[in-house]
């Protein structure tokens, strides 16, 4: 008999932001990247399905499901731009490893904290192949919740520290600023993205709005610049002009999931990309010169998530941090579920 079948560990966002902080922001930030690249390069390995998105008029909820054959992982997570606006987040999730020889959930998390550090693993570590050598400049536009995960990011794994900040909204750069204060960053407020994207060696955009949008336009990227683009991430809603995609080597996670939602939309379909776990692998190069545009179009793919739980389940004996779920009907014999319920109604 195995003890406490019922029993499954839950990751409440307390427990996850006391996990982030013993850990370390920046070394949570590092630890997951690897788990990402050590996922990536077993990338063949994994169940891959663009993910399940449900549209309405203000916004998605997604379903991101993978597995390794050992381990089955699916996240929930929506995205509605304007939520912001009423105190709600624009993106919130939860997520679930589960046995695959038996189907048990082994960890119920909280992933609205680890997408925003998974995303900015993610980027940073998409950037290390593909930013050129030596980068301390990065442009920041859109300063909303992901911002400061990404800037924290950059910093962990590229050194980046310098940071030219850009939101329409004024307020959402000066709480970026104030949260970063403590890191040692050099940080500039900008008026304009173009102002933003001035000597900056990383341009990253993140901004949220529910349409075509077009953050930055052909003439603000000049030759040699890495740009990763995490806004783009559904249907009809990108941030960079066309002509820049056409001047730039495009780097993607999974194709067929990008085609659907990444900035790639606006380009054929038989567009030529290269896929990240390829250039992790080695078998095809990241950046090949000083003179290229690379870009990395992010949307985010089930097994970061994936990466991101297991990482978070690799903690839980060492911390403890988390709680025990009473989650699974676990009847004393198997096949009398309906009679674990009449023993239920007896002892009131
Ligand atoms: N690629 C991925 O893996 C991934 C993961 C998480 C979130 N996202 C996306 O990242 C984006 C940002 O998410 P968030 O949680 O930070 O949202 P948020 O609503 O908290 O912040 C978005 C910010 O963008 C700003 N903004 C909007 N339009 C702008 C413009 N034209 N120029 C400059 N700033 C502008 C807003 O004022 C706001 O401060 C969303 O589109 C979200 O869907 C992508």
């Amino acid at each position: 008999m195995i003890p406490n079948l019922n029993i499954v560990p839950f990751v409440s966002v307390d427990h996850m932001m006391k996990l982030v902080l013993k850990i370390g922001v920046e070394r949570f930030l590092v630890e997951v990247a690897d788990y990402i690249e050590d996922d990536f390069r077993r990338w063949e390995l994994f169940d891959k399905t663009p993910r399940v998105a449900s549209h309405s008029a203000e916004g998605v909820i997604e379903l991101m499901p993978t597995s390794d054959g050992e381990v089955y992982g699916f996240k929930y997570v929506n995205g509605h731009p304007k939520n912001m606006r009423e105190g709600r987040q624009t993106v919130t999730a939860f997520g679930m490893l589960a046995d695959v020889h038996n189907g048990y959930p082994v960890l119920l998390s909280e992933m609205t904290i680890l997408t925003a550090l998974r995303t900015a693993a993610m980027s940073a570590l998409a950037a290390k192949y593909l930013a050129p050598a030596g980068s301390s400049c990065m442009a920041l536009i859109g300063n909303g919740a992901q911002a400061e995960f990404q800037a924290v990011a950059f910093k962990a794994l590229l050194g980046v520290d310098r940071l030219r900040l850009y939101d329409i909204d004024r307020t959402a750069t000066e709480k970026c600023i104030r949260n970063l204060a403590d890191l040692g960053l050099d940080m500039v407020a900008c008026g304009t993205a173009q102002e933003a994207v001035e000597g900056a060696d990383i341009i990253t955009t993140v901004t949220a709005d529910k349409q075509y949008a077009t953050i930055l336009t052909d003439n603000m990227v000049g030759s040699g610049v890495h740009i990763n683009a995490v806004g783009g991430d559904c249907p009809g809603k990108t941030e960079l002009h066309r002509d820049i995609l056409l001047r730039s080597d495009i780097f993607v996670e999974y194709p067929p999931q990008t085609r659907i939602e990444g900035e790639i939309q606006q380009l054929a379909p038989d567009h030529e990309v290269i896929e990240l776990w390829q250039v992790m692998s080695g078998a095809v190069q990241g950046r090949r010169d000083s003179g290229q545009i690379t870009l990395f179009d992010s949307v985010g793919f089930a097994i970061e998530d994936f990466s991101a739980l297991r990482y978070v389940r690799d903690q839980l004996r060492s911390t403890g941090l988390y709680q025990e779920l009473d989650m699974l009907a676990d009847p004393d014999e198997t096949r009398d579920l309906f009679g674990m319920l009449l023993r239920a109604a007896q002892q009131g």
